[in-house]
């Protein structure tokens, strides 16, 4: 069967037959034709796994699943998720469908214990990944001619380069900065004007506390649309960034282990969920308890399955992302609403679960505080002690105003989220920074 793209799994073909403003055919086709081209390569994909993973034969075979079982999309669901430990317990080459002379590039991503998960790429599968991109930059607001400013970490993690190479893809002008040396980047910003900037949202407030240390103001500069994933973040946080920089900021979405960044996008024009490029990726939204699968609308954890990919197709990773889908708008592929914690984030605290975003929505109420925050907790005796450590603006940093600052935060937890936090005003700069993810939780309870 031929899809409207072309070719079966054949995905750079997805791109080139693109409609007149600049979209790609797939992003307004009907649903229909949307789940025939899915069918199709999610009946390739499942075959290419079976027969080239000895990983996927044996994890078939055990559950008793056979790519000849799937009749429709819906039978999907009587295949057995991926979750991380299998790439970790079949470190480092032995999840994909290639062999390793056949890989264009790798990535890892290192986790906080154990061995680093590794994923790798044909060729083929660089360039889906840069149309994805190049796809995301465009709904974003991005055009050819733009200059992109990529501040997300270049190397082993998959945000600089695989913005990098969407970025080139679109016909931009990229400027590989990389994360870090926070005055270069705003030297770099004001100097090269760019109009797109693609970096963590709190590194992105890194460098607007550089803006203002040495005098520029932030809404002077070329930037009209920022591009921010990578880590949680609330749309209060998209407010703070918007007007401070007069920049429309949009979320992206994406992991390693499906293919890194570009797996759903915000369009500027809506900003109300991701869409997800669901040609090349197939989502689902699972029970995190039973597995069960759960219609659209309803929350629960995101799995994906790949689509088009070569090197490591992946069939039902459970990604521990906590959404839910919900129809498309700007675009006819579902969105998923912003994703505001992962399963792992969650800290139950004498007995309620608090995500830290939530606390986010609460600092950024504080007229006096900064938006850099970390949470630590601990225990004494049996009971949890969350500590929230914040900082002050530096028009708020007088005792006195700090004073304040705590009571407001803490009063504002107790009754939004019914615990008691001890709260900890620091001076302008005393919350840890990264030039990446932020460190948002550090548990002490784990090492009891
Ligand atoms: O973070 C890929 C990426 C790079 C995405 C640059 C966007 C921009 P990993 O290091 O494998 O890959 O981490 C993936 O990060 O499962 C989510 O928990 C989280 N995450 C990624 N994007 C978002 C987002 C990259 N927009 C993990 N909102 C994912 C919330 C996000 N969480």
């Amino acid at each position: 069967m031929q899809n409207k793209t072309g070719g079966a799994i054949d995905a750079p073909k997805t791109i080139s037959s693109k409609k007149s403003g600049g979209l790609d055919a797939i992003e307004t086709a009907s649903r229909d034709e949307i789940a025939a081209l899915q069918l199709d390569r999610m009946r390739l994909t499942l075959q290419r796994a079976y027969d080239n993973s000895p990983f996927y034969k044996a994890h078939f075979d055990r559950h008793g699943v056979h790519p000849d079982d799937l009749a429709g999309l819906e039978d999907l669901a009587r295949f057995p998720f991926t979750v991380k430990s299998d790439l970790r317990d079949n470190y480092p080459f032995g999840m994909f469908s290639v062999p390793r002379q056949k890989l264009a590039r790798l990535h890892a991503s290192s986790g906080t214990t154990g061995k680093p998960t590794v994923v790798g790429y044909t060729q083929n599968d660089i360039d889906m990944w840069a149309q994805v991109v190049a796809r995301s930059i465009y709904a974003s607001g991005g055009r050819p001619g733009d200059l992109v400013h990529v501040a997300y970490g270049y190397g082993l993690f998959t945000g600089g380069l695989g913005a990098h190479y969407g970025a080139e893809k679109l016909g931009c002008t990229v400027v590989p900065v990389s994360g870090g040396m926070t005055e270069r980047q705003v030297n770099l910003i004001v100097d090269f004007e760019p109009q797109i900037i693609m970096v963590t949202p709190s590194y992105m407030l890194s460098v607007l506390d550089e803006f203002r240390r040495v005098g520029i103001d932030p809404a002077s500069t070329a930037l009209k649309v920022g591009i921010f994933g990578a880590e949680p973040w609330t749309n209060s946080m998209r407010e703070e960034i918007e007007s401070a920089f007069a920049m429309d900021a949009v979320d992206i979405y994406g992991l390693s282990e499906i293919i890194g960044p570009g797996v759903a996008n915000e369009c500027v024009e809506t900003k109300d969920g991701l869409h997800i490029w669901e040609d090349h990726f197939y989502p689902e939204i699972i029970d995190p308890d039973t597995g069960e699968v759960l219609p659209d609308g309803q929350k629960g954890e995101l799995v994906f399955t790949s689509l088009t990919k070569e090197a490591f197709p992946i069939i039902r990773y459970r990604t521990r992302d906590l959404t839910r889908l919900l129809p498309g708008t700007a675009r006819s592929m579902r969105r998923m609403e912003k994703v505001t914690g992962r399963s792992d984030d969650m800290m139950i605290i004498r007995g309620v679960n608090v995500f830290p975003t939530q606390i986010e929505e609460l600092i950024l109420k504080c007229a006096g505080l900064a938006p850099h925050y970390q949470i630590e907790l601990s225990r004494e005796g049996r009971l949890d002690r969350m500590t929230i450590k914040v900082e002050a603006l530096a028009d708020a940093a007088t005792d006195k105003a700090r004073d304040a600052s705590r009571g407001e935060l803490t009063h504002h937890v107790k009754s939004a989220i019914g615990v008691s936090a001890t709260v900890q005003v620091n001076h302008p700069g005393g919350v840890e920074r990264s030039a990446g993810k932020a460190r948002r939780v550090i548990d002490h309870r784990r090492a009891d």
